[in-house]
């Protein structure tokens, strides 16, 4: 599995694009034709087996969409919600916060529950919205908050939405394939990823798990029409074909990359190679002087914030610069209280690459004249 990657080719220590394995580039040195049967049955295989990880039930259909994930966002959010729904969204980071910005652009009424960089929503916090406000008709969580790499807790959030009677939509992008959420065990009408995040496909579509009465109940809601996934999926449903053109040679790294994943042991496996990287990268940075922004309990095996050093030599962008030099890009952070940067853990890395970015650390902290990595120095 861990294929080396050609001398040009950086390792991407970022929550995605991530890098893919040789045999997933190579899946797209062939062309395929959109409205043919072969491509048909591919779109087909890939929605049935995204559809297994989350549902057994016959209850849940896979949309797919052209486009990055917020595509996908956008247009779950534009399909479900009615004009007239009312949402509750669940913030704490950048992609809680992009969501009210879709709902502003639609035109569709909401209130947040704003915990700032990085707490996490609690069952109770959200109880107590929904108690007193019962024109809510959907609450918007983010799985893992990429931009600051939290995990919030699904399920408790979930149970909270369902005791109320509301729809839950889950924007997992950045841990769908990775972290196991299950329509046994949580309540949920929409679950979102894309491509190119935890099941290791290259950019260029997103999906959406949908409970299948749900968007039933949504032929007519839409703002867009490409963006529609009501009509997208009818028309999957009765031509086995996207509406217009899909990205073919995506789709096709996309059916190698589920192999893959599949051959790793599937979300289990994901998560075990994931959370050793994690591990691995926590306690070698940890052991440089560098602390954490969250806590042990909260922290993802997706990506972690760091705090920048405290020392006066330090820059981002020369430190950044410089591991690149050393092959390694990694990703600024997102906080707005504190200078931080971010490490990922997701894509075709394993503990060689994670132990080369730390000797890369060690060796660009003693080029930029930098002690330890202290926040606090
Ligand atoms: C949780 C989450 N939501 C939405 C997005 C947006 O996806 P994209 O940048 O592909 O549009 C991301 C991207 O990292 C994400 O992590």
């Amino acid at each position: 599995m861990n294929q080396p990657q050609t001398p040009k080719q950086p390792w991407l220590l970022t929550p995605g694009p991530i890098n893919t394995s040789q045999t997933v580039k190579q899946a797209m040195l062939q062309d395929w034709g959109s409205w043919d049967g072969d491509f048909r049955a591919m779109t087909q295989s890939l929605c049935e087996q995204l559809v297994s990880y989350v549902d057994n039930s016959g209850e849940f259909v896979c949309v797919p969409v052209q486009g990055s994930g917020t595509f996908t966002v956008e247009a779950t959010l534009g399909t479900l919600i009615p004009k007239q729904g009312k949402a509750l969204v669940l913030i704490n980071g950048a992609y809680g916060q992009r969501m009210t910005k879709i709902l502003d652009y639609m035109g569709r009424d909401y209130v947040v529950l704003d915990k700032g960089d990085y707490e996490p929503p609690r069952a109770d916090e959200v109880a107590a919205v929904l108690e007193q406000d019962a024109a809510i008709t959907h609450v918007l969580l983010v799985h893992c908050e990429t931009s600051s790499g939290i995990l919030n807790p699904v399920e408790e959030i979930a149970n909270v939405v369902e005791h109320y009677g509301r729809r839950l939509i889950i924007d997992s992008m950045s841990a769908f394939g990775a972290i196991d959420i299950h329509s046994s065990s949580v309540r949920f009408d929409a679950i979102i990823s894309s491509a190119n995040k935890c099941f290791e496909g290259v950019p260029g579509f997103g999906f959406a798990l949908i409970r299948k009465d749900a968007l039933q109940q949504s032929a007519s809601n839409a703002h867009s029409l490409s963006l529609d996934l009501y009509d997208q999926w009818h028309y999957l449903e009765n031509t086995g074909q996207w509406r217009f053109t899909p990205p073919t040679h995506v789709v096709s790294a996309f059916i190698q990359a589920l192999k893959e994943h599949e051959e790793e042991g599937g979300i289990a496996g994901r998560f075990a190679r994931y959370s050793r990287n994690q591990q691995r990268l926590v306690a070698g940075m940890r052991k440089l002087g560098f602390h954490t922004l969250l806590a042990d309990e909260w922290l993802s095996p997706i990506i972690v914030t760091f705090f920048s050093p405290g020392h006066e030599n330090f820059s981002f962008q020369r430190f950044y610069d410089l591991l690149k030099a050393h092959n390694y890009i990694i990703y600024p952070g997102k906080l707005t209280t504190a200078e931080s940067f971010r490490l990922g853990c997701i894509g075709q890395l394993y503990d060689e690459q994670i132990d080369g970015l730390l000797e890369a650390m060690v060796s660009v902290l003693d080029e930029m004249q930098i002690p330890d990595g202290n926040p606090n120095s």
